[in-house]
């Protein structure tokens, strides 16, 4: 008996630590995790709901699907896969999406749509940071890229995030440690980090991301073909940035998620900084050149990276809650 109480012995620190572990695990399950599904018993349509709308509106407008993958990235890398993105300015706080380095986010209001559908199919119920999670999974397969399957129980913030946002999203310049380590800090390594990036393979960017590798010398990174080719798409140094001036991510196929993009930055034409960035560095050159080998694999990681980034730090339990409309915190 005394033998095994003892706390000397290997055998009951082990099963005591077994405890512990159950324990913390409960106590994280009480607490509401993210699981495949979640709203399989309070709203079993939700999740075709979500695919049927991102559908429609991807035969509408094809750029949708490439907004939501987008979103997804705006939304979770800042503090919390919380729809904090989706929040509107008013009198007390302004909206991320007045940040500089959300410019050219687009198709909100088409969020308003999918969520009305589910507000009349199950009031109350299914958040707007699961809506973002759930159409940039489906927007992704819509565009070419892989089918994956992604938790839910997501609840959406009460707050914006803007003023620490330039903490979280890196810049169009930035250097390629800023992009990892961004990236490592909510568990993306290196390998996951290159493929997620791999969503530049479709949309656009304008010009105001542009012309500082343009002007006044053509950076010497860009194939000098292209350097002029990007120079005739964004004419002027300093672009009104309202113009609608930009350049198509992938001129190949620019609505398909595809190592195309990879290929690209080989050809010495990837469009922002941290886009040519990864051909650079030694820690990402590698999984350039994989990725740009083989479609596959960059789908494994995309898909791979893309949930990944859906988990971080979500609001689950009680915190947050439930917005009733995604543009606002509920009255
Ligand atoms: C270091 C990280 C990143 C930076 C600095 C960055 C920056 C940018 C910039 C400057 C644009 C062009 C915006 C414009 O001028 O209209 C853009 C577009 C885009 N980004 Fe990123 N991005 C990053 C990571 C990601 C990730 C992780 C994803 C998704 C998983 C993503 C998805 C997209 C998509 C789909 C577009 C095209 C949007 C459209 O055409 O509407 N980006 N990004
Ligand atoms: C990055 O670009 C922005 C303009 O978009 C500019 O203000 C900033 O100085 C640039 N940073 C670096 C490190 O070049």
């Amino acid at each position: 008996m005394g033998e095994i109480c003892n706390l000397r012995n290997p055998a009951t620190l082990f099963s005591l630590s077994l405890l512990f572990l159950l324990f913390i695990s409960s106590a994280a399950e009480a607490n509401g995790k993210l699981r495949l599904g979640y709203y399989s018993k309070s709203c079993p349509r939700a999740e075709t709901i979500v695919k049927e709308q991102v559908l429609k509106l991807y035969h509408k407008h094809g750029n949708t699907a490439v907004s939501w993958v987008r979103s997804l990235f705006h939304d979770c890398m800042v503090e919390s896969c919380d729809a904090s993105l989706l929040l509107e300015s008013t009198e007390e706080s302004m909206s991320e999406q007045t940040a500089r380095r959300n410019f050219g986010l687009r198709n909100f209001k088409y969020v308003t749509t999918i969520k009305d559908l589910l507000e009349e199919e199950c009031p109350n119920t299914v958040s707007c940071a699961d809506i973002i999670a759930l159409s940039a999974r489906d927007g992704a397969a819509l565009l070419g890229g892989p089918k994956f399957d992604m938790k839910t129980g997501r609840r959406d913030s009460k707050v914006s995030f803007l003023k620490v946002l330039n903490d979280f999203i890196p810049d169009h310049n930035s250097s390629i440690s800023v992009v990892l380590s961004r990236f490592e800090k909510i568990g993306i390594d290196t390998e996951k980090t290159v493929a997620i990036l791999g969503a530049h393979s479709v949309g656009r960017v304008h010009c105001v991301n542009l012309v500082g590798r343009l002007y006044p010398t053509i950076d010497p990174t860009i194939n000098p073909e292209y350097g002029m080719y990007l120079r005739k798409r964004c004419p002027n140094d300093h672009p009104d940035p309202h113009a609608v001036l930009y350049s198509r991510n992938d001129r190949v196929t620019p609505m398909v998620l595809d190592n195309f993009y990879y290929k690209n930055l080989i050809q010495h034409k990837g469009l922002l900084g941290i886009d040519q960035g990864l051909l650079y560095d030694p820690r990402t050159l590698p999984y350039v050149k994989k990725m740009a080998a083989d479609n596959t694999y960059f789908h494994q990681q995309f898909a791979l990276g893309m949930v990944l980034l859906s988990e971080n730090n979500p609001l689950t339990g009680s915190s947050g809650e439930i917005r009733k409309d995604c543009r606002f915190v509920n009255k």
